[in-house]
């Protein structure tokens, strides 16, 4: 294949060049490079390939830390220096708001960068006892999706957690049956580190004996799932400390489960709860709306600045713990804490906010600001929904997708009256293509 240099580079960290009047995305290659490469599917008219040989190398690169690199599927980006990453998630926002929504930010906020390794506090790995390889491996699953990486270590997630990786390979290899466990799901918190086995059949006691001989060892607790979410349950030792994090700046300790939904990177979590928090500024005679509030991780800060807060989210789960959430940090509507403050702290409702409608929405009322955390599939009903009446004066949109936060912020901005005041990223997940942002949106007066 002759060589070809390289234009630029693509959301998951793919290098574009165009030859024969096709475009070809290169894993593996940077912008500014001269490779040559190998396709793995050709269509009219585009081709993805893997780099072969680079002819002249980009100053971005760098030595990927990880021997997997380029075959697990955990990260796509550690050939980038991580300056260099968090410049292209920059641009793949700038670029989704001006081609998907047609909007420009008046200021774009400065990233905010976290370490760079060892972050990943929430994880789900694969296990699968392989007969080629007489071993079982414990890990991300390789780009194609089939297989289970063969990782003995891994950069991202925490030390203690990636030091285990081998070693749980091991424990399935010493159980009476080695397919019964398909994924451990990891949940770190601050004084526990929580490994959930999802088991297919009933352990035996020796199983178990050896589950409990691993946890007294490693110093963590296992916790056990044999069918849907309502079957996790723990396993040993059950004196363990509760799973928690905190944020400091709002004095707010947040209790989990293992399976609830928390973000993966507590470092890079405390800073952006502060960002969006310094967007919001929310006031003591203020209503706020927290949308995909899950355990109220943004609901509990803002309930702290002596707002009134209502904390929606869809899983009954989560509410039900964001409701003992609030109390535990005295922010609930009996608290002590909040009388003579003005405020009535935190409520929580459950609803579906996929199914969002404009009387739906209107039977919420008029808050004067919103935060909107949605997963990917962004919150196009909600946005859809504004009118007059409803319309908050201030909108901060934390977003795991550019794609569809640029859709909702084309609702936003060309129907509802907003103007798009701010965007920047958050590099919550280092190494991997992943892109975090916040927006700030205003109501035009
Ligand atoms: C990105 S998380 C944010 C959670 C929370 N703001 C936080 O920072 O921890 C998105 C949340 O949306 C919730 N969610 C997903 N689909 C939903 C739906 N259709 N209606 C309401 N909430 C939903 C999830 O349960 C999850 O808690």
């Amino acid at each position: 294949m002759n060589p070809v240099i390289i234009e630029s580079i693509d959301h998951e960290g793919r290098g574009i060049a165009h030859a024969d009047g096709k475009v070809i995305f290169i894993e593996g290659a940077l912008t500014g490079e001269r490779v040559t490469y190998s396709s793995y599917r050709k269509k009219n008219n585009y081709e993805q390939a893997k780099v072969e040989q680079i002819l002249k190398q980009s100053f971005m690169r760098v030595q990927p830390k990880c021997p997997v690199f380029g075959v697990c599927g955990g990260c796509s980006m550690q050939h980038l220096e991580p300056r260099a990453q968090v410049a292209i998630k920059q641009r793949v926002l700038e670029d989704n708001l001006q081609r998907i929504g047609k909007v420009k930010p008046e200021v774009v906020l400065p990233p905010i960068y976290g370490q760079a390794w060892a972050y990943r506090q929430r994880a789900r790995l694969s296990v699968r006892h392989v007969l080629k390889k007489n071993k079982t491996l414990v890990g991300f699953r390789e780009q194609n999706g089939k297989y289970v990486a063969d990782m003995q270590h891994c950069e991202i997630l925490t030390p203690k957690i990636a030091g285990l990786l081998p070693l749980l390979g091991e424990l399935n290899e010493k159980f009476t049956a080695r397919d019964i466990l398909p994924q451990i799901e990891v949940a770190v918190g601050e004084h526990v580190d929580v490994l959930v086995l999802r088991i297919l059949a009933a352990l035996t006691p020796s199983d178990e004996a050896l589950i409990r001989e691993f946890a007294d060892t490693h110093h963590v607790q296992f916790w056990t799932q044999t069918k849907g979410p309502e079957t996790v349950v723990p396993f040993y030792p059950l004196d363990a400390p509760q799973l928690s994090y905190s944020l400091p700046e709002f004095a707010i300790t947040m209790p989990f489960a293992p399976t609830e939904f928390t973000q993966v990177n507590s470092d890079m979590n405390r800073l952006m709860v502060s960002r969006a928090m310094r967007l919001l500024k929310p006031q003591t005679d203020e209503c706020i709306a927290d949308f995909f509030c899950g355990l109220g991780n943004f609901t509990l800060p803002i309930a702290r600045s002596g707002a009134q807060v209502l904390g929606i989210e869809g899983s009954d789960a989560l509410v039900k713990r964001a409701r003992q959430n609030a109390e535990y940090n005295g922010l609930d509507k009996n608290s002590l804490s909040l009388r003579g403050r003005g405020g009535v702290g935190v409520e929580y409702r459950a609803m579906n906010l996929f199914e969002m409608d404009e009387t739906a929405l209107a039977k919420l009322g008029h808050f004067d600001k919103w935060l909107v955390d949605p997963p990917r599939d962004g919150a196009i009903e909600l946005m859809r929904s504004i009118t007059p009446e409803i319309a908050p004066q201030r909108i901060v949109y934390v977003s795991c997708s550019p794609s569809t936060l640029a859709r909702d912020a084309e609702v936003l901005v060309h129907a509802k009256g907003y103007t798009l005041k701010a965007a920047g990223v958050m590099n919550m997940f280092p190494q991997t293509s992943h892109v975090e942002s916040i927006a700030l949106f205003e109501l035009n007066r």
